[in-house]
C-alpha cells in the first residue's frame, strides 16, 4: 500500500525554515570547497539554501579567487569534530563530512541570531545522541501525541521526503541516531529484522545515513520463536544463538547504516531470558556477540519491574527493580552493550529522584532515556519545556566517586522518546518543538544552558522581535514547575487517568497492579521508602541515602516519593503538607492563566496560524488545569476534610 502523500507531505520546517537576515556578512557571498563525501555534500547543499533564504546570493568559486568566503574544508575519518574559524573577514568550517554538517547548521543558527563570526571548536561529548520512536508498523504511536507515524504506514515502513527533512531536523541540532520503531515489538514490526522490509529500510537508512543519522530498531527477544521458528528463546542454546547471528548477517549486510537493536525485555509482558532462568547480562551478551561482528550495538533497557504487583503486597516496591535486577550485574555486559536507564527510578513523571542505578555501573556502559514524547506531562496539550529538568538529571552527584562524579559524566549516550508525529508542526504542540530542538543541543553538550536554548530556538523558530523572544523563552522556563502546581505534588506521581494517562484521577492507580501508591488515608499519605521502610534510600551512595532518608533534609519537591507524612506536617515555610498542596493547585492554574494571557498578548506579532494553534492548545491547557485543582483539592478536602486555610473554592 503506497502512502498518500499528503498525510506525509504537509508539514513546516520548523527551525530549518531560515529567516531573511539584515546585514548578512561579506563572507555569505562566496563559497570555496567541494566536500567528497555525501555528508560533506549535504552540508554545501544546507549551506547554499540556508544562506539563499537568508538573504545572500552566494557562489562558488575556486580557492585562488580573492576577498571574504566561506570555506569548507572537508578532513578524512568520520569523527564529528567541527571547527569554526575565522581568517580575516573569511569563515572556515572544517571537520570530517559529518563535521562539516554540524558546522554549517551551527553558522546558519548563529547569523540567525546575529553572531557575524560564530567561531566554535566543539565535539559532542557522547557519541550517541539519539531519539526513540514509539511507532508501531500500522502508523499508530505509543503515546504518540502529534499525529501518526511519518515512518510506518498500512504495516510497514515507507520512505517519504519527510523523513529527509527529519534527518536535516536531527542533524542540526546534533543527534545522530534514530530508532524507528516501538519497544514494544508486535506483528509486522517483528519483520523489520527479517528481509521482509529490506527495501524500504535501505532507502529510509541511506536518507538518514546522508545526515550522519544512524539507524537502530527495537527488536523482540522471543524473535527466534516468533519468526524462526524455534521452540525456544533461551540466550543459551546453541540454535537460537546461531538464528540471531545469521538473521544479523543478513540484516547487517544489507543495511550499512544500521546501528543495532534497542531490547526491551521482561518488562511490561515483553518476553526476555528471566522466562528461561537465564539473566539480563546473558540476554544481552548474546545479541551483543550476533551483532558484534559488524559493529552493532545493542541498547537494552532496565525498565524491568513486577507489573503484576498485589497492591496488598507491602514489600514490593518498584522505585527498587531496576537497581535490584541490574546493580548486581555490573561488569558482566560485553562492552557494545549500553543499559538504557530511564532518568528516574519509576517512570518519567514530573518530578523523579535521579535513578540510583546509574551510580552502580562502574564496569557497564549506560545511557539516560529521557521522555520528550509528554505522556505525563500534559501530553502536547500543556506547555511543558523539559530542559530544566533534563540539566538537572545530568548534573546531578551521584557521590560514588570524588570527582568525574555527575550523570552526565557516568553515562556513554543519551536517548529521548520522541515527540513527533505527522502532523504539521510535528509535535503537536508548536512549543514542544522547544523540546525537540533543546534535547539535541543538550545532547551534544550536556552543559548547555536550558535558557539560552529556549531564546535560541524561539527566535529561530519566530524571528528576531525581541517581545516573542523574553514571552516565550518566560513561559517556556516557568512551565514546568507550573505544570507540577497544578498536577501532582511533591513527587508522589501517579494520580493521573489510569491506561491514557491525561488529566486527574487521584485513587486511579491505587488498587492496581503497576506498583504505584500514595495510599492516601484521612491523617496521612505516601509510601516510606527510607530504612524503616522499603529501604529504597539505600540504593544511593551513603551522603545520599542519609539526605534522603532524613525527613529534615530530603528536598522538599520529593518529600512525598520518599515518605509516608501526615497532612499537618511542616513544611519549612511553615506551611502544613496539606497547605501546601492546596496552595500549589490553586496557583499552578493562575500561573497558568497568567502564560496563556502572556501568549494571547503576542496577538498580530507572530505567525496567524502559529498564534492561532497555541492559544487553543491553552485552552485546553486551562480546561484540564482546572480539572487538576478542583479533583485534587476536592479529593484531599473529602478525606481529610481540613480546610483551606485562605477559603478558596473547594468542592464537596
Ligand atoms: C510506560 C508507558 C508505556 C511504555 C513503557 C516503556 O509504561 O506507559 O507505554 O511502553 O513506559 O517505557 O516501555
Amino acid at each position: 500500500m503506497q502512502p498518500k502523500e499528503v498525510i506525509f507531505m504537509d508539514y513546516s520546517l520548523l527551525w530549518l525554515d531560515w529567516k531573511p537576515v539584515d546585514s548578512l556578512p561579506e563572507y555569505t557571498k562566496r563559497i570555496i570547497g567541494l566536500p567528497a563525501t555525501r555528508q560533506g555534500k549535504a552540508a554545501l547543499r544546507e549551506l547554499i539554501s540556508g544562506l539563499k533564504a537568508m538573504g545572500s546570493e552566494p557562489e562558488q568559486c575556486g580557492s585562488r579567487e580573492p576577498g571574504p568566503a566561506i570555506r569548507l574544508t572537508e578532513c578524512r575519518g568520520n569523527d564529528e569534530k567541527v571547527t569554526i574559524r575565522r581568517r580575516g573577514e573569511s569563515m572556515e568550517i572544517a571537520g570530517s563530512g559529518r563535521g562539516l554538517l554540524y558546522g554549517v547548521f551551527h553558522l546558519l543558527r548563529h547569523l540567525t541570531l546575529g553572531e557575524a563570526y560564530p567561531v566554535w571548536e566543539s565535539s559532542p561529548v557522547y557519541p550517541i545522541r539519539m531519539l526513540d520512536h514509539w511507532d508501531n508498523a500500522d502508523g499508530s504511536i505509543e503515546r504518540g501525541y502529534a499525529g501518526r507515524s511519518f515512518f510506518f504506514y498500512g504495516g510497514r515502513p515507507v520512505y517519504s521526503e519527510r523523513i529527509r527533512d527529519y534527518a536535516r531536523l536531527m542533524a542540526s541540532c546534533g543527534l545522530n541516531g534514530c530508532c524507528i520503531n516501538n519497544v514494544n515489538v508486535h506483528e509486522n514490526a517483528l519483520k523489520l529484522l527479517t528481509g521482509s522490509y529490506k527495501r524500504e529500510l535501505k532507502r529510509i537508512s541511506s536518507c538518514l545515513g546522508e545526515y550522519g543519522v544512524s539507524l537502530w530498531i527495537s527488536v523482540s527477544f522471543s524473535s527466534p520463536i516468533e519468526l524462526g521458528g524455534l521452540p525456544t528463546a533461551d540466550p543459551l542454546d546453541p540454535e537460537v544463538r546461531q538464528w540471531w547471528k545469521d538473521t544479523c548477517r543478513q540484516l547487517f549486510s544489507s543495511i550499512p547504516n544500521l546501528a543495532g537493536f534497542l531490547v526491551k525485555a521482561d518488562s511490561e509482558g515483553r518476553p526476555g531470558p528471566h522466562s528461561y532462568n537465564r539473566s539480563q547480562a546473558e540476554g544481552a551478551n548474546m545479541l551483543a556477540d550476533a551483532v558484534s561482528p559488524f559493529g552493532g550495538k545493542i541498547l537494552w533497557r532496565c525498565f524491568v519491574y513486577n507489573c503484576t504487583q498485589d497492591w496488598r503486597d507491602t514489600k514490593t516496591d518498584r522505585a527498587r527493580a531496576q537497581c535490584d535486577h541490574f546493580a548486581p550485574l555490573d561488569g558482566q555486559f560485553r562492552d557494545n552493550v549500553i543499559l538504557q536507564i530511564k532518568n528516574g527510578p519509576v517512570d518519567f513523571q514530573i518530578r523523579e529522584p535521579v535513578s540510583p542505578l546509574l551510580g552502580h555501573l562502574e564496569h557497564t556502559n549506560s545511557m539516560v532515556e529521557f521522555q520528550i514524547t509528554q505522556e505525563y506531562t500534559g501530553q502536547q496539550q500543556h506547555v511543558c519545556y523539559l530542559l530544566p529538568m533534563f540539566r538537572e538529571v545530568l548534573d546531578f552527584h551521584l557521590g560514588h566517586r570524588p570527582r568525574q562524579d555527575t550523570v552526565a559524566e557516568s553515562i556513554s549516550a543519551v536517548c529521548a522518546v520522541s515527540n513527533t508525529g505527522d502532523n504539521y508542526n510535528w509535535t503537536g504542540h508548536d512549543l514542544a518543538g522547544a523540546n525537540l530542538f533543546g534535547f539535541g543541543l543538550l545532547s551534544w553538550d550536556p552543559s548547555a544552558n536550558p535558557t539560552e536554548i529556549a531564546r535560541e530556538w524561539s527566535i529561530l523558530s519566530f524571528g528576531r522581535d525581541r517581545v516573542i523572544t523574553e514571552t516565550v523563552t518566560d513561559i517556556l522556563m516557568k512551565s514546568r514547575s507550573i505544570y507540577e502546581k497544578y498536577s501532582v505534588p511533591l513527587g508522589i506521581g501517579w494520580m493521573c487517568v489510569p491506561g491514557n494517562h491525561y488529566g486527574p484521577s487521584p485513587d486511579g492507580y491505587e488498587y492496581d497492579r503497576w506498583g504505584t501508591y500514595h495510599k492516601a488515608t484521612h491523617t496521612e499519605i505516601g509510601v516510606e521508602r527510607g530504612p524503616g521502610g522499603t529501604g529504597f534510600t539505600q540504593q544511593y551512595s551513603p551522603g545520599l541515602a542519609a539526605m534522603y532518608a532524613s525527613v529534615e533534609n530530603c528536598p522538599e519537591e520529593l518529600l512525598l516519593f520518599f515518605h509516608r507524612l501526615p497532612y499537618d506536617y511542616r513544611m519549612k515555610d511553615g506551611r502544613t503538607l496539606l497547605q501546601r498542596i492546596y496552595d500549589d493547585h490553586f496557583e499552578g492554574f493562575e500561573e497558568s492563566l497568567a502564560m496563556s494571557d502572556a501568549w494571547d498578548a503576542l496577538a498580530g506579532r507572530l505567525d496567524p496560524d502559529v498564534f492561532a494553534r497555541v492559544q487553543e492548545r491553552f485552552r485546553m491547557q486551562l480546561h484540564s488545569a482546572a480539572q487538576w485543582r478542583d479533583v485534587i483539592n476536592s479529593w484531599l478536602y473529602r478525606l481529610t476534610l481540613i480546610p483551606d486555610e485562605k477559603g478558596r473554592k473547594i468542592y464537596l
